[in-house]
């Protein structure tokens, strides 16, 4: 950790979690962000046919009002996810609900997507300069009609977001994640095609499926199954479990989602599985524990073609995204790869 930005990370570290992020937002929005070097060209890809400089990305939770992608992307990530945004405005639920598990190096949050809704975030996305930026829809808690909020979502993004996302694995709004099972993903992934079908093709991008890393067995196959049938380009695996791996910090026993150093064994094996049964047929994106460039190689070997990470930020700040892309820049050489897209699945 160096500078201002170890100092500011350190601070931020003496405030209640979701204080601390709302002062990084703030501080991000008025410039107060570091700005990346130029990115090795070794850590060049394609996101399902987006170009990243590199393909080391926001996770989604961090800016879910799609206020701060353009300083993320200027800090150095090659792709920002936004969200995740729900059709009307949503306060979450009480808190505290955000803890910090620092000896763990972990994240417990039950936030219940809170966030502004669809109206603002789609109104800043509209606004965008250049770069990827993925939205991450979902349903409000108190929807008559949970499918017709992804609907809604995808249709009003529709041109103003580079990919998209839809996230059935948040493990903090109740039934949320049976939406993973086969008739709910038919009726889910059938509906979203239906919609895509008469939406301008040219103005759209890739679709997503984010998954729990809590899965049962066969489960896997069933969620490859409805995203091939249903022309979904991908996979984001993994969100937060809702198992509870040995942790030491007094938290451990808070409800909610579990991310960072503890869920990243998890959530490559769950990658890894994927990656065996989709054989080539769909992009993944690995997420889950990252915190260093050997993790992020871990990923792209078990078969993700970019990464994505949130938890590790609040650990180390922003400057950890230049520090994992050296990192996994030399290891890529080392290896004798001349571009990550070698490397992806070489186990
Ligand atoms: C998340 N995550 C998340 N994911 C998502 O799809 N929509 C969301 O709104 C959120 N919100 C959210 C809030 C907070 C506080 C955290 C810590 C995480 C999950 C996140 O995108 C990612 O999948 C997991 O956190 C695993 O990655 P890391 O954090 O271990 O790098």
């Amino acid at each position: 950790m160096s500078g201002l930005h170890g100092l500011a990370t350190q601070a931020l570290r003496a405030l209640d979690p979701e204080d601390a992020h709302r002062a990084a937002i703030l501080g991000l929005k008025v410039g107060l962000g570091p700005v990346g070097d130029r990115d090795d060209p070794i850590l060049a890809t394609s996101l399902a046919g987006l170009p990243l400089s590199n393909a080391v990305g926001l996770a989604p939770g961090f800016d879910k009002d799609a206020e701060v992608f353009a300083p993320m992307l200027r800090a150095g990530f090659g792709f920002v996810e936004c969200g995740t945004v729900t059709p009307k405005p949503q306060a979450g639920n009480p808190r505290p609900r955000l803890f910090r598990l620092s000896e763990d190096r972990a994240v417990i949050n039950r936030m219940g997507f809170n966030n502004r809704g669809l109206e603002a975030f789609a109104g800043r996305l509209a606004r965008r300069g250049p770069g990827v930026v993925g939205a991450n829809i979902g349903a409000n808690k108190d929807s008559e009609d949970r499918i017709g909020d992804y609907v809604t979502g995808l249709k009003r993004l529709w041109g103003l977001a580079s990919y998209f996302t839809i996230n059935v694995s948040s493990p903090n709004t109740p039934g949320l994640r049976a939406l993973q099972t086969k008739a709910a993903l038919d009726e889910l992934l059938g509906r979203l095609a239906e919609a895509r079908g008469v939406l301008p093709a040219a103005a759209g991008g890739p679709m997503f499926l984010k998954v729990a890393p809590d899965l049962e067995p066969g489960e896997v196959e069933t969620i490859v199954g409805a995203c091939l049938g249903y022309g979904v380009t991908g996979i984001m695996v993994s969100n937060t479990t809702v198992s509870r791996p040995a942790l030491g910090s007094r938290f451990a026993g808070e409800t909610g989602g579990l991310s960072g150093a503890p869920l990243k064994a998890l959530s490559t094996r769950v990658l890894d599985e994927f990656a065996q049964i989709a054989a080539g047929r769909l992009v993944l994106v690995g997420v889950g524990g990252i915190g260093s460039g050997g993790d992020a190689y871990a990923k792209i070997r078990a078969g993700a073609c970019a990464v994505q990470l949130y938890s590790a930020l609040v650990f180390e700040g922003p400057d950890l995204v230049m520090r994992i892309k050296r990192d996994l820049a030399a290891r890529l050489r080392a290896d004798g790869f001349t571009a990550i897209s070698e490397a992806v699945g070489a186990q």
